[in-house]
């Protein structure tokens, strides 16, 4: 039923409203690999309580993020496709890697730093230890490969760093997990500050694409999309503006920069920008409608959540018994 023999973990938490870097970064490439790997696709919404949330507004969040999944294109009959609070392992799993993992480590992590700075008020032991239960996710499922947007590398790496010393003490446990980062779309920036990453809790609504933004005003957000000031369509560090408009294009076309930089070649700022937002206007209009669909059909959905957290539970178990054994803890008597 699944695909290859290898596996591939990714997730994406349930909070606030998804943007065209999640789809760019991370979401597409799960299409795209997905051919190849035995894959999970999760719905971390044990990370999303690191920053408190509205009950009602989390389970909501946390369906449509599941149907978003499908709806881009991951057959939940080929992917095990799953919210991570259905698999009590991946909290098992991180208390153990808990006592692997060094404060030294986490303070460095820059998410960690943003954060903290930005919930002053709740700088919880959760939002630290938060790397610490990716590193489960991942490592439940002996992934090989795990893809994702450029800001999660350095979580990546913790992730390898603590695989490589729970096997340096117990023996070959965990498969050591190599990062994916697609060509184009791992960085997608705010498009009113080049400087800043396109995120989900930007307060200025113009800075972000969502992923549910109609026509409309994906349209008038390009159209405000602030530029450089050279008045030419070049892919260059210079221009940090344009450059990631074009990765945007380029990403969503499948055409190189180079030809995007021929493509626009003597024309304006305006009618790349606006080439732009058709381009991504086209790209999410089918994957809204196959959502809101799926939205609509309760029965189905709720198959698929639960046949795919069995399947998760199955598999996360298998590692986890193994390391329960390896770390000294009793066996049950059968
Ligand atoms: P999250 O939910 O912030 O983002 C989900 C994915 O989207 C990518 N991404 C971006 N890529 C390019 N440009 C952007 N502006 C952009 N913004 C977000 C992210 O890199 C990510 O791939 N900690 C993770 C979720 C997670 C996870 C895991 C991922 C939990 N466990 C295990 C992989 C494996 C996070 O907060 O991603």
């Amino acid at each position: 039923m699944l695909n290859g023999e290898k596996m591939l973990f990714s997730g994406m938490q349930a909070t606030g409203r998804l943007t065209i870097g999640n789809y760019l970064g991370a979401l597409k490439n799960w299409v795209t690999l997905s051919d190849e790997y035995t894959c999970l696709f999760c719905v971390v919404d044990e990370h999303s309580i690191t920053v408190r949330q509205d009950p009602a507004t989390l389970r909501q969040r946390a369906r449509k993020l599941l149907t978003l999944y499908i709806a881009a294109g991951l057959d939940p009959e080929k992917n095990i496709i799953y919210y991570q609070s259905h698999v009590p392992a991946h909290a098992e799993l991180a208390w153990i890697l808990n006592c692997f993992t060094y404060i030294g480590e986490l303070s460095r992590m820059t998410q960690f730093k943003d954060k903290s700075a930005k919930h002053e008020d709740n700088i919880n032991a959760g939002l630290f230890t938060y790397p610490v239960l990716m590193a489960s996710d991942i490592l439940l499922y002996q992934t090989d490969v795990v893809p994702v947007g450029h800001d999660q590398l350095q979580h990546l790496e913790l992730t390898r760093d603590i695989a490589i010393r729970f096997n340096n003490i117990y023996g070959e446990v965990f498969t050591v997990p190599e990062a994916y980062i697609g060509k184009v779309g791992a960085r997608i920036q705010s498009l009113q500050d080049p400087a800043k990453k396109m995120s989900k809790s930007d307060e200025n609504e113009n800075a972000s694409i969502y992923l549910d933004d109609d026509r409309d005003t994906i349209i008038r957000k390009f159209k405000r999309a602030i530029t450089d000031n050279e008045a030419c369509v070049r892919f260059s560090d210079e221009q940090p503006a344009i450059k990631n408009l074009i990765s945007i294009y380029s990403a969503v076309t499948g055409k190189s920069p180079a030809d995007v930089e021929r493509e626009f070649e003597g024309k304006g700022y305006g009618e790349f920008k606006l080439a732009v937002g058709e381009s991504v206007a086209d790209l999410l209009a089918p994957i809204q409608k196959r959502q809101a669909e799926l939205l609509a059909d309760k029965d189905y959905v709720d198959g698929i959540i639960k046949n795919n957290a069995d399947h998760a539970s199955y598999l996360a178990m298998k590692t986890l018994r193994k390391v329960q054994k390896k770390l000294g803890f009793p066996e049950r008597p059968r």
